[in-house]
């Protein structure tokens, strides 16, 4: 339960400091959807755990946080409120059949608008006269940026034609147009000033000024999208006619809204918006659907955060532009060096992304990267980011050229090319520290001893501290060696050691994947270990015993026969033969399932990565255990099993209340059952 708590009061704190970039300094470090996904998990385990104290000051009660320092503070007349967010056609569903039966009508008009990725302000208008404007700050008070406003040419200072009211709350968005972004982010290069990385990253750097350092705020533009204060007494109760009338008293609304009222309408409108989206000079980042009339939306209602008669159905981004701040060099366990660009952080689908694989020099010679480079990064296949292109148009005169480096960047021996040139190697073999370190940390990674806890900060730790050189010096390891290390908790200590022993046990295919050898992973090793019943003869095999493996090459054949036939590894595998029981992949030690246990003919679905297993290993494990893997989440499914950064099954799980299991109640399971 402590774990529980302290994991519950981590999260509120990671998700005020997300909410105070993103609400306060209006500089987000991670997109809305990961946001958005933090405050769900959060609330679910606020339901589940009923530490009523915890829920006190929880970021699930407020909206946004509690302001910028330097900027006065104000008072918005009626509170500044979120929207609810879904990404599928399915939540958005959701949405509008719970509309639909609580309202009990057949005919609902929605109004489907553009959603603007930009700063949410409020403008009171009295008697027609601009007074004062608030960003949204916690959703009651904002920041008063009203001498900054008035630089915005958008945004009427005097409104025009009949009826203005004493007193009017007008709500919009300020946002910068991609064409006056690039201008200026040009303009900054040009004199080496900073650049920004986003329209809304430059919105809200320009808007929450202190003091003006210059005009370029006369860049930002308006567009109005609701109000707060606005009065009865003028008989307008649809929200598209209350729009209307801002118009009319001189306000700029979007000319994208439509008004629709069935699904399908509404989700093409969503299709059609998303397939115009690069076309449009704003960023924009999903659609807003809103109940039109104002008597719906009373009787509808508010939650403490976010209007029930709304909602944003938002996109799913693959592609951003971001900057190269530098290009570092990283060692692989085999000695191959991959270049590493550092970017200025960015948002793809949920996950920050600061650092992108450029791979071997062939890419960068391919893209003829600089540092300083303005890039677009995908996450390709939705999981590893990829650079795609330079916009070679932003490159500065003084931009440098990304040269291969000459020397081992952590033991400094001279490297060599590889065969066909798109490589460089340190030839020093677990000499050079730096592939010692990614070697053990591969042993005990998942692909090899799966050693809970062991991951490379600690054994990076143990190496420099000479406790570790070698696989075997794992087994060696004591509680008082591990204790000495820094920032090194007595139960994770307990949970390595434990960990330790119970990797002890390995299959054969395991344990050849663990070694390291060039080019053979979990595949290979297995189809390797299907020839050999034991290690014994996997180690007097000779290389045509190799060549003649269906699916191993001539190079594979070549890496493992050397590999095993050296005098220095021939005596390691002895020596780690000693202290692990390694066995057939081919005996069945688990012919009879324990059908009592949870998983038996049970759904379950997967969301995230998985510490430590990989995905197919988990999917056999459930088979075995006589469980039914489905790749949706639906109300027929009995458990999700959730790992690190889950997607949209979880999220999806979540309106569906579907059972969750984390890693290590899985683990558990295992431990009972197999
Ligand atoms: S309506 C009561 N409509 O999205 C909620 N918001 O993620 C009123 N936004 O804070 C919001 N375009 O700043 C609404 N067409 C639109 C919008 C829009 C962009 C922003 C707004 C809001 C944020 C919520």
């Amino acid at each position: 339960m402590t774990f529980i708590k302290n994991y519950i009061l981590r999260l509120q704190e990671k998700i005020r400091y997300y909410g105070y970039l993103y609400y306060s300094l209006g500089s987000p470090i991670i997109s809305d959807s990961r946001y958005d996904y933090l405050i769900k998990k959060l609330k679910y385990l606020e339901n589940k755990y009923k530490f009523t104290w915890l829920k006190k000051d929880s970021p699930t009660l407020t909206i946004g946080s509690p302001g910028l320092l330097g900027l006065k503070k104000y008072k918005h007349i009626t509170p500044m409120l979120s929207l609810n967010h879904v990404f599928t056609a399915s939540d958005y569903l959701n949405f509008y059949t719970k509309v639909k039966v609580f309202l009990k009508e057949q005919k609902i008009n929605f109004c489907c608008e553009l959603k603007i990725d930009g700063l949410a302000i409020n403008l009171i208008y009295r008697k027609g006269t601009l007074k004062k404007a608030i960003t949204r700050g916690d959703g009651i008070t904002g920041e008063d940026v009203t001498s900054n406003i008035y630089l915005i040419s958008s945004i009427p200072k005097q409104l025009c034609g009949f009826n203005l009211p004493r007193t009017l709350e007008v709500r919009g968005e300020i946002f910068m147009l991609k064409s006056d972004f690039a201008r200026l982010n040009n303009k900054a290069i040009n004199n080496h000033t900073k650049t920004f990385s986003n329209t809304r990253n430059a919105s809200s750097g320009l808007l929450l000024q202190k003091h003006l350092k210059t005009d370029a705020i006369k860049n930002l533009v308006f567009c109005c999208h609701g109000y707060g204060y606005f009065p009865d007494n003028l008989n307008m109760f649809d929200h598209s006619s209350r729009l209307i009338q801002l118009k009319n008293w001189g306000l700029p609304i979007s000319g994208y809204s439509s008004i629709f009222n069935s699904n399908a309408d509404i989700l093409n409108f969503y299709k059609k918006i998303k397939s115009i989206r690069d076309f449009l000079d704003f960023d924009i980042d999903g659609i807003v659907i809103k109940v039109n009339s104002i008597i719906f939306q009373n009787k509808l209602g508010y939650t403490h955060k976010a209007p029930r008669w709304s909602v944003a159905l938002k996109f799913f981004d693959k592609e951003k532009v971001s900057k190269i701040l530098k290009v570092i060099y990283q060692i692989g366990r085999t000695g191959v060096i991959t270049p590493v660009a550092q970017i200025e952080p960015i948002c793809i689908s949920g996950v920050t992304i600061r650092k992108v694989s450029l791979h071997n020099f062939n890419v960068i010679k391919q893209l003829d990267l600089h540092i300083g480079d303005v890039v677009t990064v995908k996450r390709s296949g939705d999981v590893i980011p990829k650079i795609v292109s330079v916009v070679k148009c932003y490159r500065s005169n003084h931009a440098q050229r990304v040269v291969s480096p000459k020397l081992c960047p952590v033991c400094k021996s001279k490297i060599k090319l590889d065969d066909n040139s798109v490589k460089v190697r340190c030839s020093s073999g677990v000499m050079c520290k730096g592939q010692l370190k990614k070697l053990l940390y591969y042993f005990c990674s998942k692909h090899g001893l799966n050693i809970y806890g062991l991951g490379y900060k600690i054994i990076s730790k143990l190496v420099d501290n000479n406790y570790i050189n070698n696989f075997s010096d794992f087994f060696n390891l004591t509680y008082d060696k591990l204790s000495n290390l820094d920032d090194i908790g007595k139960k994770t200590v307990l949970n390595i050691i434990s960990s330790i022993n119970q990797s002890k046990n390995i299959t054969l295919s395991k344990f050849l994947c663990a070694l390291g050898i060039r080019d053979i992973g979990l595949g290979k090793s297995k189809i390797i270990t299907k020839h050999f019943t034991s290690l014994n003869n996997l180690m007097n095999a000779n290389i045509q015993d190799f060549y003649l493996i269906k699916g191993i090459g001539l190079n594979t054949a070549h890496y493992l026969f050397n590999f095993l036939n050296n005098k220095s590894n021939k005596e390691m595998v002895f020596h780690l033969s000693k202290n692990l029981n390694i066995y057939s992949d081919h005996i069945n030690r688990n012919s009879i399932v324990h059908k009592s246990n949870i998983l038996f003919n049970k759904r379950i679905a997967i969301s995230g990565s998985l510490q430590t297993f990989f995905r197919v290993e988990v999917i056999n494990i459930i088979k075995k255990l006589g469980g039914h893997v489905t790749s949706n989440v639906s109300k027929n499914t009995d458990y999700i099993i959730v790992g690190k950064n889950p997607g949209s099954k979880f999220i999806k799980s979540r309106t569906l209340n579907t059972k969750v299991m984390l890693e290590h109640d899985l683990l558990k399971i295992i431990k009972i059952c197999l």
